[in-house]
């Protein structure tokens, strides 16, 4: 017979232990929302310290509520407090309460993605979901897709597909190929693309990095010449990828004219929108997507800038039964199915998180008109951001921004001196101003770098950085 304490652990099917399970997730709910409430008080950063691996130690017999609550308290002063509308600085959204219910449903159903056996109705609401995200991108009907933990597997599946149809070795591998399959993306590309490769035997080197313009956007021309430079040299191009979202400074790629491209060479066209896929329920901005419904597969990330929980992800393909002939291996422990594929033979996952139920409940607490005065919210935000940056003759910005990615500096004729000017401004920013920019390399130069995503950020806000900006310009030297 075991012990009631390790019996508390789970919940009773019976509800024996209801009030006792009742009252400590209360508890620690308490705990929870006294910190996310307070969460403006507490650095948007905090520093690394090492703690005493003791902290960490996996302990003999099980700990005293207090104690696990401790060990939180020490967790929550740690963590990156992406709710802080002073965190700028990364594409981390804070997440909506429906996605945070969605996400602590999933995990006490539990259910296994994996098989429709296992989870017939989140199966059929994954199947149904993607295909309605698939019509807001405007792929034709046929098109749907699946979900995934996160934008690298997106990306990677859509180019494992890729490869698989046109060079036609889903049963077969790429070493008996006569040829060297290549990719093409530009060379302000996530690294997801780079990864896929290395993962997939194309090997990473094999990523064609085609120039970027001014404003971060693949250049058409070098596009061009780049397919040709490799069709010369004897190797086979077999896909495009195009950003509609940079990572560092949230820029489009000319979509329209890149799957013209892709369709004159007749190589694969994904469209790596995993940032900036949100503009689907833009009606200001969506026209920013234009070109993208001709995509052959579209990666996309809720987690980003529809504030669902991490990690949320998908990858929308135009024909989902072609995906389906390259993608597939059935597995023996899986019933086959009339109706549905189980998701587990049509994704790079096995068993697979519910990861649709915070997606679903975060689309159903906020609706589409939620989703469009969000989004408008973030390009209010980044005008007051880019006058403001306007008027300030010591500062730069990257780019002509397309979303509410920003990417500025402190100008500096002399190269390394600039640098060290912005690293110093990023520190002083952090360390006494409460703000997290961050400071990516673009183009091989420091950048600060500011996502306009969090739904608490104000103009006052932004006033404020600006302040702080002058006052650490007119004081160093
Ligand atoms: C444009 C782009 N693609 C792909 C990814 C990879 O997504 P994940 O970090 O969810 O794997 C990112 C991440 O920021 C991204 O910005």
């Amino acid at each position: 017979m075991l012990k009631q304490e390790i019996i508390n652990n789970f919940v009773s099917p019976n509800g024996t232990n209801r009030s006792e399970v009742d009252t400590l997730v209360r508890q620690f709910s308490a705990q929870l929302f006294d910190f996310l409430t307070n969460s403006v008080e507490t650095s948007p950063l905090p520093e690394f310290h090492n703690v005493d691996s003791a902290f960490f130690q996996i302990p003999v017999a099980e700990l005293s509520i207090q104690e696990i609550k401790d060990k939180l308290e020490v967790i929550y002063k740690s963590s990156m407090n992406a709710a802080n509308p002073r965190y700028l600085g990364h594409m981390d959204s804070i997440p909506s309460i429906y996605s945070i219910l969605g996400d602590y449903i999933a995990s006490a159903l539990n259910n296994n993605m994996l098989s429709l056996e296992m989870s017939p109705l989140l199966t059929q609401l994954e199947n149904n979901l993607m295909s309605q995200f698939a019509n807001l991108f405007g792929l034709p009907s046929g098109s749907g897709g699946v979900m995934l933990s996160g934008g690298t597997l997106a990306n990677l599946q859509a180019l494992v597909v890729a490869r698989n149809n046109k060079l036609k070795i889903k049963d077969g591998n790429v070493y008996s190929l006569l040829q060297q399959p290549v990719v093409f993306t530009s060379d302000v590309a996530h690294v997801s693309v780079v990864k896929s490769c290395m993962l997939m035997g194309i090997g990473s080197s094999n990523v064609v990095k085609v120039k970027s313009n001014q404003n971060a956007q693949m250049c058409v021309d070098d596009l061009i010449l780049k397919i040709d430079e490799q069709i010369k040299l004897g190797n086979i191009p077999f896909a495009i990828v195009a950003t509609a979202g940079t990572t560092i400074t949230g820029s489009i790629d000319p979509l329209n004219e890149i799957a013209n491209i892709a369709k004159r060479f007749n190589l694969w066209f994904h469209v790596d929108a995993i940032y900036g896929g949100a503009l689907i329920f833009s009606v200001e901005h969506k026209n920013l997507l234009n070109g993208i419904e001709l995509a052959d597969s579209i990666s996309f990330n809720p987690q980003k800038w529809l504030y669902v929980a991490k990690t949320c992800s998908m990858v929308l393909f135009r024909d989902f039964s072609g995906m389906v002939d390259n993608f597939r291996i059935t597995a023996p422990y899986m019933k086959d199915q009339e109706h549905f594929i189980n998701l587990g033979e049509i994704t790079v996952q096995g068993s697979k998180y519910a990861e649709v139920l915070k997606l679903w409940l975060s689309l159903l607490g906020l609706g589409i008109s939620g989703y469009q005065q969000l989004i408008l919210h973030c390009y209010v935000l980044r005008d007051v951001f880019v006058d403001k940056a306007a008027c300030r003759k010591y500062l730069e910005l990257a780019t002509n921004p397309d979303t509410n990615v920003i990417c500025f500096r402190i100008m500096n004729s002399d190269a390394d001196q600039c640098d060290l000017l912005n690293e110093q401004l990023q520190s002083y920013l952090l360390r006494q101003c409460g703000f997290f920019v961050s400071m990516p390399k673009f183009k091989g130069q420091n950048w600060l770098r500011v996502v306009l995503i969090n739904p608490f950020i104000t103009d006052e806000i932004i006033d404020e950085l600006f302040t702080k900006i002058d006052w650490f310009v007119q004081n160093s030297n």
